[in-house]
């Protein structure tokens, strides 16, 4: 023993960040679409109740076709197919004696001492069982939903209500993590009003509630509970697991340390129901080990120690399910995010690996190296490994050892022994994720949606790197979910439908899974996008169907190589001149923008008069380039002439606009403004376009010199860091063509 092996629990626990990865540039998204662009052109669905706070508990019934939600006073009944249409809503406030104890008791009236709804199970085939904080008074109902799909019901019965302590947080600010598992709900809560007695607890049904060892600071050490699950082991139902995700503060981390954060996944069996004479209505069978999520380095580790959300991906079988999880850091010089993805099989292996020892206080943590008694703490009572029928048989023995064993000595790594994608300095952090599995015309995807605390939604997808089983996530889309950029703190997918639902503290918002026009209008678009959803069809981009043609459904996740695959394909949007006048001394403005932020933009240039194009548009200190296009500054009549710009993504290049830029003399855009002056009445019209540019040539407006351009246009903006654009909206998508209203070329004059 020793320190460096107690060390060895905690890897990299002395520096929480490396040089590499503090400064590493955050991962762009190709596409960045605001909430108001969503809302208008990708079927972006809000739904939120009136002077009601705080969405936090989605349940999802495909069958029902609803989704339930859960905010302060309140359950909601929404349509999947649109959260918008026929929401029906039932009030369920805490009761008035409640808040005023709870006022009484120094908490918010107006905040606190209410019943915020922060857990929804599906309960039979009639009710739901809802469980709210209930002024600090948890409190649980069975709400009826009723058995006809055509018309949802939502119902309640205020004298039927059961105690919700052990179910729901009494505090609002904290998270109530469970799973109903036939009648019985099994959570992880703190239990008390001071919120100091966390346990792992399980009620309702038949059986007598069970729970962890209480005030034992090596069973659980002041935790955040953030999922459950109920994973079957085998065919055998007896040996049905629950694991329960949590973070906590490191009990082996040496004093030395200070306070440190750990993330955890912890086991008990379904069928544990106790031991006889100790641990009595106590688990037998709790175990938890250390679930690792960091970034070797040279220096040391970079570790994203809080564990924030976990979303069980099922497989073939139901018994090896992927588990995606995000991360966030405790540091406060390090800020990033992280998503992990560990195997179940790794999880299984950590519990039948060594047993963290600590000998007496005065010693460190070690690997276990004595006789651990039979039937191994840990193993659930059934035929498949064993004899023992019930928990209450166990020996004595390993009841002592289960009681003051409950932590395993060795760690679950992620698969590939690193984050598969992680975000640092992007100025948000993740808090949700969920997964979908999509054929693709290569194979299967998991394409994952964060949810983060900017009120964003992450599509991320995994894409092989190098051999089995390493994998790197593509960041695709960056969805602006919420007009207030409140922090996401639920999501639901729904595969069926295709469908994401997106909770916060403002409400709820639905969005399908894909935008495939959004990625543009060329092959060459379709295919760097790298959407398992989308596939070019020969003429746009648009759903992939697995069914459909070969030729009509041309997609390359793995690559995203465009030469092969759109090669001879001749569907380049035709690029229509745009003529653009601007005046000698003055400045222009050439409107070009990528509609993938992976992109770059290439100006060429042909001079008037001549037949070659150049790279060289005018001088750099005359040429400033833009996100959103190129500013001239003063112009010459030699820059007249013919733009032309390209968006370069993965060396494929992507012709854009054609602009022809007509430089007028001084003299020549007076005598303009002199012709419009004398005009009658303006026609109206296309020529609308140029009484803004004569405004500005009046002399009143500054002269000539201050034509800034020849056609009105927004100001472009410089390029901000993009740390530092966090929770802006922005514009994204690249402008229209829009040559059909195009101004006429100086010729006409
Ligand atoms: C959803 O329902 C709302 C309210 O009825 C309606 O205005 C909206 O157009 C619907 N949206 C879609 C995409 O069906
Ligand atoms: C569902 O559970 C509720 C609450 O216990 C009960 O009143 C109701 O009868 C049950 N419905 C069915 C179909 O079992």
């Amino acid at each position: 023993m020793g320190r460096a092996e107690a060390a060895a629990m905690i890897p990299g626990l002395a520096l929480l960040w490396a040089a590499g990865l503090g400064g590493a540039a955050p991962s762009t998204p190709r596409l960045r679409l605001s909430f108001q662009e969503l809302q208008a052109r990708h079927g972006l669905r809000t739904f939120r109740l009136e002077r009601t706070c705080c969405y936090e508990a989605l349940l999802l019934d495909e069958e029902r076709g609803r989704l339930f939600v859960g905010a302060e006073n309140h359950v909601a009944s929404l349509s999947l197919d649109n959260i918008s249409k026929r929401a029906k809503k039932l009030a369920w406030p805490a009761r008035v004696e409640w808040r005023e104890e709870c006022n009484w008791a120094g908490k918010d009236i107006g905040t606190e001492c209410m019943n915020f709804v922060k857990l929804l199970h599906a309960y039979n085939h009639t009710h739901l069982l809802a469980c709210g904080t209930g002024a600090f008074h948890p409190v649980c109902a069975f709400v009826e939903v009723g058995q006809r799909l055509e018309e949802p019901m939502l119902r309640l019965d205020p004298r039927r209500l059961e105690d919700g302590k052990g179910k729901s947080p009494y505090d609002p600010r904290h998270r109530a993590a469970s799973v109903l598992v036939g009648e019985e709900l099994y959570s992880g809560v703190a239990a008390d009003l001071m919120g100091r007695d966390f346990t792992i607890f399980r009620s309702l049904g038949q059986r007598p509630s069970l729970r962890t060892e209480p005030h034992d600071s090596r069973w659980l050490n002041e935790p955040k509970f953030i999922k459950v699950f109920w994973i079957p082991e085998s065919e055998n139902p007896d040996d049905d697991k629950i694991y329960f995700f949590f973070r906590e503060s490191a009990v082996e981390a040496t004093p030395a340390l200070g306070r440190l954060s750990v993330s955890r996944v912890g086991q008990i069996c379904r069928n544990d129901v106790g031991g006889q004479r100790s641990l009595v209505n106590k688990w037998t069978t709790f175990l938890k080990a250390r679930l690792v999520c960091s970034v070797p380095g040279a220096e040391g580790d970079t570790n994203f120690d809080q564990l924030q959300d976990v979303f069980l991906l099922s497989s073939r079988d139901r018994w090896t399910p992927l588990l995606y999880a995000v991360f966030s850091t405790s540091s406060s010089i390090f800020q990033g995010s992280a998503v992990c993805v560990y195997s179940m099989n790794d999880v299984r292996r950590a519990f039948l690996g060594p047993f963290a020892h600590k000998e007496g206080p005065m010693h460190q943590w070690v690997s276990y190296q004595g006789r651990v008694p039979y039937p191994r703490p840990g193993m659930c009572p059934s035929k498949t490994f064993g004899t023992f029928s019930s928990t209450k048989d166990f020996p004595d023995d390993v009841i002592q050892f289960a009681r003051n064993h409950p932590l395993m000595y060795n760690s679950v790594l992620p698969i590939g022994g690193r984050p598969l994608f992680q975000q640092v300095g992007a100025g948000y952090t993740f808090t949700q994720i969920t997964a979908d599995r999509v054929a693709a015309a290569d194979g299967y995807y998991d394409v994952l949606f964060i949810g983060t605390d900017a009120g964003t939604v992450l599509k991320v997808i995994s894409v092989p790197k190098g051999g089995w089983p390493n994998a790197e996530g593509l960041l695709l889309e960056e969805l602006h979910m919420f007009e207030d950029s409140a922090a996401v703190t639920s999501m639901q997918i729904s595969s069926k439908r295709h469908q994401l639902y997106v909770a916060s503290r403002s409400g709820v918002a639905q969005i399908p899974l894909h935008r495939c026009a959004a990625h543009g209008r060329a092959c060459a678009e379709c295919c760097l996008a790298r959407d398992p959803y989308c596939a070019w069809d020969g003429a746009k981009c648009t759903r992939f169907q697995p069914s459909a043609k070969r030729r009509f459904r041309r997609q390359d996740v793995r690559n995203g190589d465009p030469s092969t695959l759109c090669s001879g394909d001749s569907s380049h949007p035709v690029l229509l001149e745009q003529k653009v006048l601007g005046v000698e001394g003055g400045s222009a403005f050439l409107e070009c923008e990528a509609r993938s932020l992976q992109a770059h933009v290439e100006w060429t240039f042909q001079r008037a008069g001549e037949s070659a194009y150049t790279q060289q548009v005018p001088a750099e200190e005359r040429a400033e380039r833009t996100r959103r296009g190129l500013l001239l500054r003063g112009l010459r009549r030699g820059d007249s002439g013919l733009y032309l710009c390209a968006a370069v993504e993965q060396g494929f290049s992507q012709p854009l606009r054609r602009l022809a830029l007509h430089v007028l003399s001084a003299a020549q855009a007076e005598r303009l403004a002199r012709t419009e002056d004398t005009a009658p009445v303006a026609p109206p019209g296309p020529k609308l376009w140029y009484r803004d540019f004569l405004q500005l040539v009046e002399p009143g407006g500054g002269g000539a010199n201050s034509l800034r351009m020849c056609r009105p246009q927004p100001a472009p903006r410089p390029q901000v860091p993009e740390s530092r654009r966090k929770g802006r909206n922005r514009r994204t998508h690249a402008p229209e063509l829009r040559a059909e209203r195009g101004p006429r070329s100086a010729a006409d004059w």
